[in-house]
C-alpha cells in the first residue's frame, strides 16, 4: 500500500489556497455541479455506497446516518457540521478549515442539497478566532459567487450557511450537547433517543456530521463510490487524515488509505526524535486506550484497532518516548477531564474529581499503597455508567497505562516521588553541556 494518499490535504500547499480563487483553479465546486444535475437521492446513495464512515470519532457510516432523516413533512431540516474539535492530541479539521475552507463548503452545498436541507450550520471552536475569520470570508465569498443562498449555481435549489463560534468546552463538541449550545443554552448532552435525525436542532431533523466527513463528500461525488472504496480496506473505505504529535521529528497531518500502520506514518514523520526511543502512543487521541511499540503494526482502521483492544478515535496519534513519565501524561488527561466534565450525571462528574485526586497525590509523591485499588476501582464506577462518552472515555488512558506500566504508578508510591524526575534533571544537564 503506499503509504500517504493526499487528497483532502492535496490543495493545503497551493498559493492562497483558502481563496476561491485558488479552490477553483485546482477544480472546486465541479462536483457540486455534478451533484445538483443527479436528484438527491443519486447523491445520497452514492455517498452511502461509498461506505464513508463519520470522520468526528465514532466511526458511523455517513450515507446511513442521513437516510435516517423522516420523509420530508414541509418543515425545516438542518445540516450541523461539528468544527468544535477539542480532544487532545486531534489537530485535523482545524488545519482544513484554515488551508481549504471552501472544501468544506462545497461539501455543506452538496449534503445539504442531498438530505433536502435549506439552512446548515458550522458549531466551531471559540477560541479559533483566524479560523471562524476564514470561515467566514469563505461563506462571503461563496454566497458572492452564487454557490449559498438563493438558487445556487442557478439551480434554483437555495441554501443559507451559518457559521457559530462556541465558547471553548469540550462536551460541546458531544452531538447534542452542540445543539443544545446551538439553541443557545448551556450545552449538556440530551437523552436520546430521540436520536438528531428525528428531533435535532430547534427539534427538527437534523444531520450532524464532522468537519472531515463533509469535506470528504466532494471527493466521493467527483470520483464516485466505487473509487472511493478502492482506498482503504473493506469495511474502512478512503483516506483520512492523521495528526501525528509529541516525539516525532516532523510532526503534523498526513493523509492515507484507512489501514496504514503507525510504523509506516512514523517513517513519514522522520520517526521517534533523534537519540529516544518509542514508549507508548495514543491511536485515537485521549480518550482511546494506549498503545505500545507492539502495536506499531496494527493497521489504522476501525475494526483492527478495536481488535488490538483501542479506538482509531480521531486519528490523533499522540508519540511519546521514554523520557516520559506515563504516570504524569495520565495525570495531565485526567486534570482535562475533570475540567470538563460538564457536571450532568454522577459516576463522570464524582469519578473523574476522585481520578485526579489520587493521581495528583500519586504524582506528587504522597501517593499511598491503597491509591492502586482506588484507581482500579474508580473506571469500573464510570465506565458504561455515564450518561455520555465522554465519562465512557476518561479513564481508558489510565486503565491501559495500569495494564502496560503498572510499575511505575508502584514506584512513585515506592519512592515518594516522580522516578522520572532525575532522568529529567539528567537530560536537562545533559543538554547544558
Ligand atoms: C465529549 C465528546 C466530544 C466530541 N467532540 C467532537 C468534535 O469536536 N468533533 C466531532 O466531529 N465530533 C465530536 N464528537 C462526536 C460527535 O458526538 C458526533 O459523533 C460526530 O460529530 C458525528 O460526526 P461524524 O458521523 O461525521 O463522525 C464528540 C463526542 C464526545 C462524546
Ligand atoms: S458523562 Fe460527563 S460529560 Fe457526559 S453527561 Fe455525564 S457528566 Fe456530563
Amino acid at each position: 500500500m503506499s503509504a500517504l494518499a493526499p487528497l483532502l490535504t492535496k490543495r493545503w500547499g497551493d498559493e492562497r489556497s483558502w481563496t476561491l480563487e485558488s479552490y477553483r483553479r485546482a477544480g472546486g465546486y465541479e462536483a457540486l455541479a455534478k451533484a445538483l444535475a443527479l436528484t438527491p437521492g443519486e447523491v445520497l446513495a452514492t455517498v452511502k455506497d461509498s461506505g464513508l464512515r463519520g470522520r468526528g470519532g465514532a466511526g458511523f457510516p455517513t450515507g446511513v446516518k442521513w437516510s435516517f432523516l423522516p420523509p420530508p413533512d414541509g418543515g425545516p431540516r438542518y445540516l450541523v457540521v461539528n468544527a468544535d474539535e477539542s480532544e487532545p492530541g486531534t489537530c485535523k479539521d482545524i488545519p482544513l478549515l484554515m488551508a481549504d475552507p471552501h472544501s468544506l463548503i462545497e461539501g455543506i452545498a452538496i449534503t445539504a442539497y442531498a438530505i433536502g436541507c435549506h439552512h446548515a450550520f458550522v458549531y466551531l471552536r471559540g477560541e479559533v478566532v483566524h479560523v471562524y475569520r476564514r470561515l467566514l470570508a469563505a461563506a462571503r465569498e461563496a454566497a458572492e459567487a452564487g454557490l449559498l443562498g438563493p438558487s445556487v449555481m442557478g439551480s434554483g435549489y437555495d441554501l443559507r450557511l451559518t457559521v457559530h463560534a462556541g465558547a471553548g468546552a469540550y462536551i460541546c463538541g458531544e452531538e447534542t450537547a452542540l445543539l443544545d449550545s446551538l439553541e443557545g443554552r448551556r450545552g449538556q448532552p440530551r437523552l436520546k433517543p430521540p436520536f438528531p435525525a428525528v428531533a435535532g436542532l430547534y427539534a427538527r431533523p437534523t444531520v450532524v456530521n464532522n468537519v472531515e466527513s463533509i469535506a470528504s463528500v466532494p471527493w466521493i461525488v467527483l470520483g464516485g463510490a466505487d473509487w472511493w472504496k478502492s482506498m482503504g480496506t473493506e469495511k474502512s473505505t478512503g483516506v483520512a487524515i492523521y495528526s501525528l504529535s509529541g516525539h516525532v521529528a516532523r510532526p503534523g497531518q498526513y493523509e492515507a488509505p484507512l489501514g496504514v500502520t503507525m510504523r509506516q506514518l512514523l517513517e513519514l514523520a522522520g520517526g521517534v526524535r533523534a537519540g529516544h526511543e518509542l514508549k507508548f502512543w495514543m491511536p485515537g487521541g485521549s480518550s482511546t486506550p494506549m498503545f505500545t511499540p507492539e502495536q506499531l503494526d496494527v493497521p489504522l482502521d476501525y475494526d483492527s484497532v478495536a481488535g488490538a483492544g483501542s479506538m482509531l478515535g480521531t486519528r490523533a496519534l499522540q508519540v511519546f518516548d521514554e523520557t516520559v513519565c506515563v504516570t504524569r501524561a495520565v495525570t495531565r488527561w485526567m486534570e482535562f477531564y475533570a475540567h470538563e466534565s460538564c457536571g450532568k450525571c454522577t459516576p463522570c462528574r464524582e469519578g473523574t474529581f476522585w481520578l485526579r485526586a489520587v493521581l495528583r497525590r500519586i504524582e506528587g509523591g504522597q501517593g499511598r499503597a491503597e491509591d492502586m485499588q482506588i484507581l482500579d476501582d474508580i473506571p469500573k464506577s464510570i465506565v458504561g455508567r455515564a450518561f455520555c462518552p465522554l465519562g465512557d472515555g476518561a479513564p481508558s488512558s489510565l486503565v491501559s497505562s495500569l495494564k502496560f506500566f503498572r510499575e511505575e504508578y508502584l514506584r512513585h508510591i515506592e519512592l515518594g516521588r516522580c522516578p522520572f524526575d532525575r532522568r529529567a534533571s539528567e537530560l536537562f544537564e545533559e543538554a547544558d553541556r
